[in-house]
């Protein structure tokens, strides 16, 4: 049976297509005014004082991290939560830097008490991701950042438009990074943002992700004072961007609506929203009572046609790329528990009333 309700979806406005004609007409693609109007667009909406497009939400992770690197030198540890996507753990990969994994609470979110426990004088920096758009407890983190002298570098890929105490995901820690691909509340086709309150930051990440070139006079685009990346974002995604910041409060109110649609049908409210948290969900997430009715449930819930996904995974113990680390399961039983147990549904800003139903009719008798 083919896909019915695709787990993301994508709108492309007239106010995209006018822009990308008149960038077409101008030969204008790679990165150039477009990206920085995107940029602005963003540091507008969530009141951020810098914001710099990056090719893909991995790449702006790997940015974020390269630059805390390079003002801090001399750390090369991370702290991150053992249940993320994995591209949060590659991007300190990519950075020389060893992954020191936290596990999870019962919330998903990684679990504070365990954090300072980690930290040692090579700690570089606590990167907590904000998983399925709900939130951490940002305050315990920043104040544990604070006092230990390290960086604060939220992953809030899958938290755009979610509010802690009326501030913006991105917008609470020293940086924190959104992805702009197909599952994500704002689809350009691929892309990725840093948000930071650090303008060193923002400088080095606008040369690291040019290769590191030192300075856009020309007579020094040449030079290279660091080892940097090619992560430009290109006009044609920051245009299709640029058509939908607009819209994000529309879509924030229509995924906030489904949320309410899923969870009444279903009985189910694994993420709630409380009186200082307001979230944008990635997806709808559900819960059984082991893995094997997990992996049933995905099964039939895809065969009849409805795009979902198990949890990401422990990445420590459960993902063979991070085998060489030498976690064995058991380590972060949180993480591995929830992983193991959880799946997610659409939750997008384009599901009909009748997708909607159509959801409710086929999952609810699952969870009997
Ligand atoms: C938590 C998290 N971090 C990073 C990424 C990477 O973003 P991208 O796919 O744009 O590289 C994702 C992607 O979905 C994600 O969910």
């Amino acid at each position: 049976m083919g896909v019915k309700v695709h787990l993301g979806s994508v709108n492309i406005t007239e106010e995209t297509k006018k822009l990308m004609r008149e960038a077409l007409d101008a030969g204008v693609i790679s990165q150039g005014r477009y990206t920085e109007d995107f940029e602005a667009a963003i540091r507008k909406k969530f009141s951020a004082p810098y914001a710099l497009s990056a090719s893909s939400g991995t790449a702006a992770d790997t940015l974020m991290l390269a630059a805390a690197k390079y003002l801090r030198p001399g750390k090369d540890e991370v702290i991150i939560p053992a249940l993320t996507f994995i591209a949060h753990v590659n991007a300190a990969y990519y950075n020389h830097l060893k992954p020191v994994f936290v596990d999870v609470g019962p919330d998903f979110q990684i679990d504070t008490s365990k954090i300072e426990e980690k930290i040692t004088p090579r700690t570089l920096a606590i990167t907590p991701v904000n998983l399925l758009g709900g939130f951490c407890d940002m305050d315990a983190i920043a104040d544990i950042a604070r006092r230990r002298g390290i960086w604060f570098l939220s992953d809030d890929c899958e938290a755009f438009g979610s509010t802690y105490k009326g501030k913006y995901a991105g917008t609470l820690a020293d940086a924190g990074t959104y992805s702009f691909f197909a599952s994500h509340t704002i689809c350009c086709g691929e892309g990725g943002m840093v948000v930071t309150k650090h303008k060193e930051m923002a400088d080095l990440i606008v040369s690291l992700r040019n290769h590191a070139v030192k300075s856009h006079n020309v007579a020094e685009k040449f030079v290279f004072p660091r080892i940097g990346f090619n992560a430009k974002m290109n006009s044609m995604e920051a245009i299709i961007g640029l058509g939908l910041i607009g819209r994000l409060d529309e879509f924030i109110a229509k995924k906030k609506r489904n949320y309410a649609v899923l969870r009444d049908g279903l009985g189910v409210d694994l993420i709630p929203d409380t009186s200082d948290r307001s979230h944008v969900l990635h997806g709808f997430p559900l819960m059984f009572a082991s893995q094997n009715q997990r992996d049933e449930a995905l099964q039939k819930i895809f065969n009849a046609g409805i795009e979902c996904r198990k949890l990401f995974s422990s990445i420590p113990t459960d993902e063979e790329a991070y085998r060489y680390l030498g976690y064995t399961p058991g380590a972060f039983p949180v993480a591995e528990d929830l992983s193991h147990r959880t799946l997610y549904l659409p939750i997008h800003q384009n599901l009909t009333d009748e997708d909607l139903a159509f959801m409710v009719h086929t999952v609810k008798p699952l969870l009997a």
